[in-house]
């Protein structure tokens, strides 16, 4: 399903066409798609080029790490997650590998990493909800992840399916009205809570 957001200014048709559905299909995701994703996500920019991250990825015909990867996922989560070809796990390297002092814009640069994954599969028709409802140390415990890394977010990945597929409420959720805040109340200049001028023309 195509759920474009009611932009208010024009932008990229990627930006509009991206939407975190919870109704996959079963389709397969090929594994030079899934290589392209995550070069996507490489060549992301990052503190000091520190490249904080790491992303652990179970897809569907992988039956034991999918079975993995849906035990730290809340209940809410699981039951939609279940479905889609792709888990996963954005995980951050909390410290500079280099001298060990605390990185921190780890998880700024770990999530401009997912956003250029995410961007680069809506050029394919691929679409990514990620989840913070999971249990970070149920995800620690299950795949090994050292300290000095924190799982920050899952993400389901796939081709969009049937929103009719869907029970309740989750039905009702993806064909909701998507909304956003305006720019004017997040665009500042000069003090906080002051609207830059050009928002207001
Ligand atoms: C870091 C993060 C955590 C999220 N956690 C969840 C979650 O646990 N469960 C869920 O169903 N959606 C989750 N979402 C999806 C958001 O609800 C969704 O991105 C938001 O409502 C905007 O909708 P859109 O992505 O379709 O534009 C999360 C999104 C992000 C970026």
């Amino acid at each position: 399903m195509k759920n474009p957001a009611p932009v208010e200014h024009p932008v990229h048709e990627l930006i509009r066409e991206r939407w975190s559905p919870r109704a996959f299909s079963r389709n397969e995701i090929s594994s030079e798609d899934l290589r392209s994703l995550f070069e996507a996500a490489r060549w992301a920019p990052s503190s000091s080029n520190e490249q904080p991250w790491a992303f652990i990825v179970a897809t569907r015909n992988d039956n034991e790490n999918f079975t993995k990867a849906l035990q730290p996922l809340v209940e809410f989560n699981a039951n939609w997650a279940k479905n889609a070809y792709v888990l996963g796990f954005a995980v951050a390297e909390l410290a500079f590998a280099k001298n060990n002092t605390p990185n921190r814009n780890a998880h700024y640069d770990t999530g401009a990493a997912m956003s250029q994954l995410t961007t680069e599969a809506t050029s394919r028709g691929i679409f990514v909800h990620q989840m913070a409802g999971f249990d970070p140390d149920t995800a620690r415990e299950v795949f090994e992840i050292p300290s000095g890394w924190d799982a920050i977010a899952a993400f389901a990945m796939g081709y969009p399916g049937d929103p009719a597929s869907l029970p309740q409420p989750y039905r009702d959720r993806e064909t909701a009205p998507r909304v956003r805040k305006p720019i004017g109340e997040f665009v500042m200049n000069g003090k906080w809570g002051h609207t830059a001028d050009f928002i207001l023309k």
